[in-house]
């Protein structure tokens, strides 16, 4: 596989497919302790699909979202983006994928303490060759009077829109969102979801989004509900809800 693949010109059969999960089964332990915690996980999300996971506590969310961003491995079953396999790829293209081709962000904003916004947006445009300019994106982000600040200056919601900034600055080809309004209050987790949102419709990238939040998934193109390491529902979403229309 090429160092520096890209995924502009797919088939439209690859497209339907860009991102599939194939019988995915991981466990975590031994014996006694071994606990499955995906079992036969198996669906597929389009490019520039806004996908929700919505599932319980220990359903194996995150860990899904690990193995989706090449941090974690799956024991059986595979991940493919735009037909590449994940486990078929050698540490330099993994690598590759995951500084030029994903964006992660996490409930906890992971910010570095000592750089400040623009800074921090800016770690995330390092290594890539196609990111976005970061004064547009701030003010995308509503950022742009606050970039000299540092972290500890912020509000949560602007943390979080920092780190936003940053998994996005490189435009990844795919986003993955770990409850990113988990530790936000109702008011601001709305001006995130609206951000995200955005983001999909400006930038076109294939969103997947982790929640506890029933009422998100209506702002979706596509819901996957887990329970137990499986998918219990696959529901493809006729009429979305404006995340401004929201209401929890
Ligand atoms: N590195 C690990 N070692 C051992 N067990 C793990 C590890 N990571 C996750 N688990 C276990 O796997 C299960 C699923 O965890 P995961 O973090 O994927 O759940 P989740 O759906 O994201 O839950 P939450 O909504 O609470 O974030 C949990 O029972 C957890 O204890
Ligand atoms: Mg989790």
């Amino acid at each position: 596989m090429s160092k520096d693949f890209s995924y502009d010109d797919l088939k439209d059969e690859e497209k339907k497919e860009f991102l599939k999960v194939s019988q995915v089964n991981k466990a975590y332990g031994t014996g006694d302790s071994r606990q499955e915690v995906l079992r036969g996980m198996d669906f597929s999300v389009a490019k520039g699909e806004f996908c929700v996971l919505l599932g319980p506590s220990g359903s194996g969310k995150s860990t899904l979202l690990n193995i989706i961003g090449g941090i974690d491995s799956a024991d059986d079953g595979y991940i493919s983006i735009g037909g590449d396999k994940l486990r078929d790829m050698d540490e330099k293209a993994l690598t590759n994928y995951r500084r030029k081709h994903l964006g992660y962000v996490f409930q906890l904003y992971n910010l570095i303490p000592n750089l400040n916004v623009k800074e921090n947006i800016e770690v995330g445009a390092y290594l890539s060759d196609n990111s976005l300019d970061t004064d547009e994106l701030l003010h995308t982000l509503g950022l742009y009077e606050h970039r000299y600040k540092l972290p500890n200056q912020l509000s949560g919601g602007q943390q979080q829109r920092t780190s936003i900034g940053r998994a996005i600055v490189k435009n990844p080809d795919i986003l993955l969102c770990d409850e990113p309004t988990g530790a936000l209050d109702y008011n601001t987790s709305k001006e995130i979801l609206k951000l995200i949102e955005e983001v999909n419709e400006k930038y076109g990238n294939t969103i997947i989004m982790v929640t506890h939040n029933e009422a998100i998934q209506q702002m979706a193109d596509h819901v996957i509900k887990l329970r137990d390491g499986k998918v219990r529902k696959n529901i493809y979403n006729e009429n979305k809800v404006k995340a401004q229309d929201l209401d929890w």
